[in-house]
């Protein structure tokens, strides 16, 4: 008996040396050490040995039995090292290998441009406001001294929807919302987009964006327009620009002008990109004409008030020597990747 626990013992480490996997190592164990198993088939023989031989026998077995459990768990963390470095090596991850660029958007040119008008706006105390992109007649033109039948519906193509509403042609309707909505003292810009049924080139789109300006209060004069344009002009184009008002008319403000800056190029003295004036119109502007403000609720023998209109397309096109219009509204990447 002896004999055979020793070759158990020998039979058991040499086999379990052999396993390579963790299911082989626990087919070993039910079969040396399992209810079946073939040490406890020999520890069933005790009965037939001599009582004095029986717990020295016993010991015997108890050892081997420890043997082989120690075996199987040394060799079972063994395997678990092996397949964790293993896995450590199929996953390694090497993190200086060079990373896939992730492209970052940026600001659209328009938006750019526009940002930075209101910075400056905003720092002259102004608020940004908002309205509609469809709209009523009544705004875009009734209400802004543009009765029916008046020639100056023929110059903004309008596009209709019904005989009421329409894709507002300017962001002047803008300037009735918020007096409705608002006691004077008012400061506000309000940019958006405006719609014409232009036909589309290098210079017209359909779709373009205009930022309209208004203050009112009490003793608001010509000069306060000039001096909000002045440091507007100066702040967007440079501390040396210089302004020009042009007599001009719209129905809605009385006086109007239109403000031109020096060209940039040739500062006056007339060249291609002022077409030889010598000066680039940038806005449209006037005292808010009485019947204006009447319209909004505000009452012109107590408040007075200016506004001002102007394109954002053209400043930004200036600004970046862009000489397509359409370039804005493509999403060309090609393009956008630029800004
Ligand atoms: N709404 C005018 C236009 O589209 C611009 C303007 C706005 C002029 C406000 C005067 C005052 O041409």
């Amino acid at each position: 008996m002896r004999q055979k626990l020793e070759e158990i013992r020998e039979r058991a480490a040499k086999e379990l040396e052999a396993a390579t996997d963790l299911a082989a190592i626990e087919e070993l164990r039910v079969k040396f050490l399992g209810k079946k198993g073939e040490l406890t088939a020999i520890l069933k023989q005790m009965g037939g040995v001599a009582p004095e031989e029986r717990p020295k026998l016993g010991q015997l077995a108890n050892e081997a039995r420890g043997y082989i459990e120690q075996i199987i768990a040394d060799k079972n963390e063994e395997l678990q090292k092996a397949a964790l470095a293993n896995k450590l090596v199929e996953e390694k991850i090497d993190v200086t290998a060079p990373s896939k660029r992730r492209k970052l958007g940026s600001k659209h040119p328009l938006t750019i441009v526009l940002d930075e008008i209101k910075d400056i706006f905003i720092g002259m105390g102004f608020d940004i406001a908002q309205g509609p992109e469809v709209e009523w007649d009544y705004y875009n033109f009734e209400a802004l001294n543009i009765p029916e039948n008046h020639p100056a519906r023929d110059t903004q193509d309008t596009f209709y929807i019904t005989e009421k509403m329409l894709l507002r042609t300017q962001t002047s309707p803008v300037q009735i919302r918020v007096m409705e909505n608002k006691k004077p003292p008012i400061r506000i810009i309000a940019p958006g987009r405006v719609y014409r049924a232009d036909t589309v080139d290098a210079t017209h789109s359909p779709l373009f964006h205009q930022i309209e300006g208004l203050v009112i209060d009490k003793g608001v004069t010509m000069a306060d327009l000039k001096g909000t344009l002045e440091l507007f002009v100066k702040s967007l184009y440079g501390e040396d620009s210089q302004i020009r008002l042009r007599p001009h008319h719209f129905p809605f403000t009385e006086p109007s002008c239109e403000i031109d800056v020096a060209c940039f190029r040739c500062h006056g003295a007339g060249c291609p990109l002022c077409k030889g004036e010598g000066w680039i119109e940038i806005l449209g502007a006037g005292m808010v004409h009485p019947k204006v403000l009447e319209n909004g609720g505000v009452d012109p023998n107590v408040y007075s008030g200016f506004a001002f209109g102007m394109g954002l397309e053209r400043v930004v096109m200036r600004r970046f020597n862009i000489d397509d219009i359409r370039l804005f509204y493509d999403n060309d990447l090609r393009f956008l990747e630029q800004f």
